[in-house]
């Protein structure tokens, strides 16, 4: 998968793609990451990439022309163009799994007080991760990789993510490891049976109890 994020401070990306997984999935050539600077692409002659907003108001909104000309640079017939803002639609799990399967992900991080809204109309997906609101897209951007990458065949083992959080609308089971006693708190008794049908009844039970005491509303979700 090709990955390309245009944001206006690549080098906050630097940390993040160079260790653990996402690291040897790049190494690997299972995910190609460009990150792209749409800087480069205004035709301002002070570089500038950003303007007053019509109307009044505080800061300062993106302008179209970079963002549209990088596009338009990039996009394939494959390519999903993908925009972060915390107005759009809530990233879940279910998500990650579809884009994991796209050939070509164009990934625009908005900064400062937003883009114009004519941006809007070169879009695929707008995404948001969550109900706050950060300074940029580019944290979002990370999150979207790194939840994206382990999903892709051969970047972590199948059954790592089987009992992932979410599948099924449920969270994950508690998971032990040794020593069986820590300052007195012990693994549960099922773990250690050897009873492989006992061990994943109590896994999804307990799936179960935690997801009704912490995100009742999971349960209900397609
Ligand atoms: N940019 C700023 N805040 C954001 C959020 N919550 N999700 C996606 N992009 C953002």
């Amino acid at each position: 998968m090709k990955i390309d994020i245009l944001t206006l401070f690549p080098e906050m990306f630097e940390g993040v793609f160079s260790e653990s997984i996402i690291k040897r999935a790049i190494d690997e050539k299972i995910i190609e990451i460009n990150l792209v600077n749409f800087r480069d692409y205004t035709t301002d002659p002070h570089k500038k990439v950003d303007d007053t907003p019509y109307g009044g108001g505080a800061g300062m909104v993106l302008t179209c022309q970079p963002i549209f000309d990088c596009v338009k640079a990039l996009k394939t017939d494959d390519s999903k163009v993908i925009l972060l803002t915390p107005s759009g639609i809530p990233y879940k799990q279910k998500k990650a799994y579809e884009l994991s399967k796209e050939k070509h992900l164009i990934i625009i991080c908005g900064h400062y007080e937003g883009f114009d809204e004519r941006i809007r109309t070169i879009v695929d997906e707008e995404i948001s991760i969550g109900d706050y609101v950060l300074t940029g897209g580019e944290i979002p951007s990370m999150i979207l990789v790194d939840s994206i990458t382990r999903l892709i065949p051969g970047v972590i083992t199948e059954e790592s993510h089987i009992d992932d959080s979410f599948n099924n609308n449920l969270l994950d089971y508690p998971t032990y490891t040794k020593p069986r006693v820590y300052e007195g708190l012990e693994v549960p008794e099922v773990l250690l049976s050897g009873d492989h049908k006992k061990i994943e009844e109590y896994r999804k039970e307990e799936s179960i109890k935690k997801t009704k005491e912490v995100r009742p509303d999971l349960l209900g979700d397609d």
